[in-house]
């Protein structure tokens, strides 16, 4: 097992990454489990998976669960889920010094840590993230949210959990889609600020999406420990240093409005063609070599990832594109930060990004 720690002022706690975690759930939490019922909110595709698991782990250790089961997929960040877990959680009289446990992916992480953060001004929650995705991103770092018809997250809180248990067990049921997605903020990290870790995702990632279990908790711990070092450097994203977590999302977040945030695009697939997009502008810019940038894409090709949006069928041109950028939540002051690449491990944060040269380059990217 990996322990990661993620040292953050007065909010410290500490990252597992292994096999099994999940049945022993009870001794990770070491004493965080105050009462025989202990609060579980998944979905209903993860509770099938998983939650007999949980079940049984909190039972031999003489807990109960208390389940609070959510459809699955993005709609349930909503107000009305929102809403009616905060209810579930009063009427479970969870106190402000109980654990709620997150059993699922970014959508259940997000949603219940929310929850957790306005319960009596704030209880505490423990993340058990089941996807690739909330294992090496969303259930690290405290940032938790739901959607509202103005847009994706833009309504939640800073909350951070209290441990996370990323058990690699639960990949194995996860479907080989949701895998890859994951596998883009894996890649992510070795882009941003890593060149040697995305020599290795180049080396082994293929046999990590095929299961190889040491490579799979080499890539958990990697980028969890990369995450890490980023949000105790700037916790609430006001250095400019969280913003380069941001790598490919600009790009991406048009991709996915373009697509209408539905299943014809995952948000790791838009992120995995936003940090190809990312790197071909930067390139164009002149600020790398457009070889090292077309490495980038050869290698989500090769993984069986799309790489290149004109494959999308998207319909439309560079200027809608960059129309749905401006609704992007980072829009500062009317400038849109770009997260571009002087080299493969060495993002930066540019603000001075002509919206024109983007559109013109969109529909090259388009028509290639
Ligand atoms: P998700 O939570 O919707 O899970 C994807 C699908 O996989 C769902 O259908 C789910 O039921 C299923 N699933 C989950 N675990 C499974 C398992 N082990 N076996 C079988 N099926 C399983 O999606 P996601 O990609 O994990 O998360 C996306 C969400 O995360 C978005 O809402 C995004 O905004 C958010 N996010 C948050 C942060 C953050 O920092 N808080 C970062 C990145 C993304
Ligand atoms: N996923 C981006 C962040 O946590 O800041």
């Amino acid at each position: 097992m990996a322990v990661i720690p993620v040292d953050i002022a007065g909010a410290p706690y500490e990252v597992r990454i292994g096999t099994g975690l999940l049945a022993n759930l009870v001794e990770h939490c070491s004493g965080r489990l105050r009462k025989r019922r202990v609060p579980v909110v998944t979905d209903a595709r993860v509770h099938a998976a998983w939650g007999a698991v949980v079940e049984n782990a909190l039972h031999q250790a003489g807990h109960e669960a208390a389940w609070r089961i959510l459809p699955p997929g993005e709609a349930s960040k909503s107000w009305d889920q929102l809403a009616a877990t905060v209810d579930w959680l009063l009427a479970e009289e969870v106190e402000r010094g109980d654990h709620v446990l997150a059993l699922g992916g970014g959508v259940i992480g997000d949603l219940t840590g929310f929850a957790a953060s306005i319960l009596k001004r704030g209880c505490k929650f423990i993340q058990l993230p089941t996807t690739l995705l909330a294992q090496v991103d969303s259930s690290v770092g405290g940032k938790t949210a739901i959607n509202t018809p103005a847009g994706k997250n833009l309504v939640g809180a800073f909350h951070q959990p209290s441990l996370v248990l990323a058990d690699l067990a639960v990949l194995d049921t996860l479907p080989r889609r949701e895998l890859l997605a994951g596998y883009a903020e894996v890649v992510k990290y070795g882009l941003l600020g890593d060149a040697d870790f995305f020599q290795w995702c180049d080396a082994n990632g293929a046999a990590m999406l095929n299961g190889d279990a040491p490579a799979r908790e080499y890539a958990v711990a990697h980028s969890v420990a990369a995450k890490a070092r980023i949000v105790q450097a700037d916790e609430k994203e006001t250095l400019g240093l969280r913003a380069l977590l941001n790598l490919g999302h600009t790009f991406g977040h048009a991709l996915e409005a373009q697509t209408g945030f539905s299943d014809r695009l995952l948000h790791g697939e838009g992120v995995a063609l936003g940090m190809v997009l990312a790197a071909r502008f930067s390139a164009r810019r002149g600020l790398m070599p457009m070889a090292s940038a077309d490495h980038i894409a050869r290698h989500f090709a090769e993984v069986g990832m799309a790489s290149e949006i004109a494959t999308l069928g998207l319909n439309c041109d560079g200027k809608a594109l960059v129309a749905h950028m401006l609704h992007d939540k980072k829009m500062d002051a009317g400038t849109l930060p770009f997260v571009l690449m002087r080299g493969i491990g060495e993002a930066f944060l540019a603000r001075d990004v002509d919206l024109d040269e983007v559109a013109d380059f969109l529909d090259a990217e388009l028509q290639r």
